[in-house]
This record gives C-alpha cells, structure tokens and sequence, in this order.
C-alpha cells in the first residue's frame, strides 16, 4: 500500500472523464488500498481515482463519524439509479481544491448500481452524507467539479488563488 499524491485545480486531468473498469483485478484492489490509505492521510471521507492522477471509475468512501470505527466502501463503475426529489445541502469541500467550501444542495437519497472488490454487481440505498458524498465523487469521475457549481467568475477567482499559494516559494509545507 502506499500514500499517493492528490493533484490540485488546476490540474487539467480533473476535468477528464474516467474509464469504466473491465475487470477487477490484483490492480484495481491495489488501487481501492492506495486510496484509502491516502484519503485517511488527507483525513477526507471520500476520493476518486481521478484525484490520484488515475482516470478509472473508482471510488472509495468512509462517512463513519465515530473515532476508531471505520466503514469504508469501494465502489467500480457506480451509476446512479434513482434520486429523490427531496433535497439536502452540505458545506462541501475537496482534497483537490484546498480552503474552499461551497454550500451545494443535492438529492437527499440515490441509488447506487456498481461493482464491489469482488467482481459482485452491488446497489446501495445512499441517504444523507453519503448520498451527497457519493454524488460528489461520481461527479468527479465525470470530470466536474464543485467549484463548477459557481458563476465562471467566482470560480476563476478560486482558482487564481490557489494558484498563488502555490506559487509562493517562501511558502512551505512540510
Ligand atoms: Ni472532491
């Protein structure tokens, strides 16, 4: 297992779509690990292959609140089937777009179709965090963003600050 490194607007591979997955194989389970591994590290609750540079329909999740007790679930190729008219709004943030936090209000409750780690097709009732988690994370593997909820302006403004930050070499992370 090991910690990758999450790529950051601007990076243009966040806005590509992702590859379904043929297979699920020694591969894919080292992926679904490594991903984990580096979402726990970044103490996020859920990341797409896409945000470790890798453009495949994977995702993991962990929405578990409780201090020792981890939930994860992978999901390969998940579709959503139904959404509800009701509505919840979360204050979501992304690993790949640090310091921003954008109220978004998704369906409250989604059904989710995908592959589990071992090859099963699988279809999840998501409610609440983990409806909009998951809503999220597909949205990633579709190359969009929450960022891309806002006005062009707005979403510039965003992007040219974090560049900046970046940019700053007398600025370091250790
Ligand atoms: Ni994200």
């Amino acid at each position: 297992m090991s910690i990758k490194d999450i790529i950051t607007v601007p990076n243009e591979t966040l806005k590509k779509i992702s590859e379904p997955i043929e297979k699920v194989g020694v591969n894919e389970k080292k992926l679904v690990k490594d991903l984990f591994e580096t979402m726990y590290n970044s103490n996020g609750i859920g990341l797409a292959a896409v945000q470790v540079g890798i453009l495949k329909r994977v995702i993991v999740i962990d929405v578990s609140t409780k201090e020792g007790e981890k939930k994860p679930i992978s999901f390969i190729n998940p579709v959503i089937k139904n959404i509800s008219d009701e509505t919840s709004t979360y204050e979501e943030g992304c690993l790949s777009i640090p310091d921003t936090f954008i109220e978004i209000e998704r369906p409250k409750i989604c059904e989710v179709d995908y592959i589990d780690l071992d090859g099963r097709k699988k279809n999840l009732r998501c409610n609440g965090l983990l409806s909009t988690c998951i809503q999220h994370e597909i949205n990633h593997l579709d190359g969009k963003l929450i960022i891309d909820h806002l006005s062009k302006l707005k979403r510039d403004l965003i992007i040219k600050k974090i560049s900046k930050i970046r940019r700053n070499p007398s600025r370091i992370i250790v």
